[in-house]
């Protein structure tokens, strides 16, 4: 790490959900070295409490959370925390986040269950608090919520996508309402080596062991810090080498407008219009077959798919 990635946000209090290992901790220990105070929570009380012990140890200003993200009254308690501790709620990164793989038909109610419960609900939930007590102490703030790539689609990891999806969603949504009082809310999506990647071999394909997740601290510290300002409702996509803004869901043209759409109607705008505007979809950006005949090169044949 350089020296300029060591400031910015000092005198800031800061709570970063998830962070007793893996990018949670990256961003917990980036946060203190770069002046603030942080909130290092984890449902693992004992990592979080070795990961605030660690920062104090070099230092650092922290206090650790065993609360689970996934019940609002331990969410607002994390946020509670942090204003008793150190007098102000200033950012938040909402970090806290689980995935696993499986095909639709396998996927089990039970784990569908905890992980939207922890990957939205625990993101709806400390982002509230958040801001309630932002709003209420009146200094604005920073929300980095952390989505993924996998939030445009990704096979065998659907549920998990889906949770991400919504993650950027509230990013957008949170950006228009809370705007006007002064707090800017962005998303990162990340890339690097931690247990979640560990687990899958696709990801550990993708994801070299030179992807540590303190690569991807100074974006979040950036979009925590006061000079990110005028910056709300981005996602920001990082994996290493690579950084850039994500585009935004958009309302395709052409729109086509009847004063009610019959079956008919609708069979001849994708047989006449649409059947030459529908998108690649997914992450790998897969052509839909309808187009693939079109796109896959001159020697194929032209047949129907
Ligand atoms: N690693 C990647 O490449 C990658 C890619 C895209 C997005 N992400 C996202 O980044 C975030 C961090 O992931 P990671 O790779 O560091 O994973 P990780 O599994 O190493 O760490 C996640 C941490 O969250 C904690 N946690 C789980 N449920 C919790 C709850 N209810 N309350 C509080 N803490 C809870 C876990 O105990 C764990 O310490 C996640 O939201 C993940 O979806 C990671």
């Amino acid at each position: 790490m350089n020296e300029q990635q060591l400031k910015g946000l000092e005198g800031k209090a800061v709570v970063v959900t998830g962070a007793g290992r893996g990018l949670g901790e990256a961003f917990a220990v980036h946060a203190a070295q770069a002046g603030a105070s942080v909130v290092v929570n984890d449902i693992d009380g004992e990592l979080a409490e070795a990961a605030a012990a660690n920062i104090r140890a070099h230092g650092g200003r922290a206090v650790a959370s065993g609360h689970s993200v996934a019940d609002p009254e331990q969410a607002r308690a994390i946020i509670e925390l942090c204003e008793s501790e150190f007098g102000s709620v200033d950012g938040l990164v909402n970090n806290a986040g689980l995935n696993y793989e499986a095909l639709p038909w396998q996927d089990e109610p039970a784990q569908v269950k905890e992980l939207i419960e922890t990957n939205v609900l625990g993101v709806i939930y400390t982002g509230t608090a958040a801001a309630d007590a932002m709003v209420r102490l009146g200094g604005g703030g920073s929300i980095v919520n952390i989505s993924s790539g996998a939030s445009l689609g990704q096979r065998k990891l659907a549920t998990y996508a889906a949770s991400k999806g919504a993650v950027a969603s509230l990013t957008y949504s949170w950006a228009l309402d809370m705007e006007d009082v002064g707090i800017r809310v962005n998303a990162v999506c990340p890339l690097a080596h931690t247990r979640m990647v560990w687990k899958s071999e696709r990801s550990l394909r993708n994801c070299p062991p030179e992807r540590t997740p303190s690569r991807i601290a100074p974006v979040v510290l950036f979009l925590l810090g006061d000079g990110a300002h005028g910056i709300t409702g981005q996602l920001i996509r990082c994996n290493g080498p690579q950084l850039h803004i994500m585009g935004q869901p958009y309302l395709k043209a052409p729109i086509l407008e009847r004063q009610v759409w019959d079956s008919d109607s609708v069979q001849r705008a994708f047989d006449e219009v649409f059947g030459a505007h529908l998108e690649p979809y997914g992450l790998e950006k897969r052509v839909p077959p309808r187009l693939r005949k079109w796109t896959e090169g001159p020697s194929t044949p032209l047949r129907s798919a």
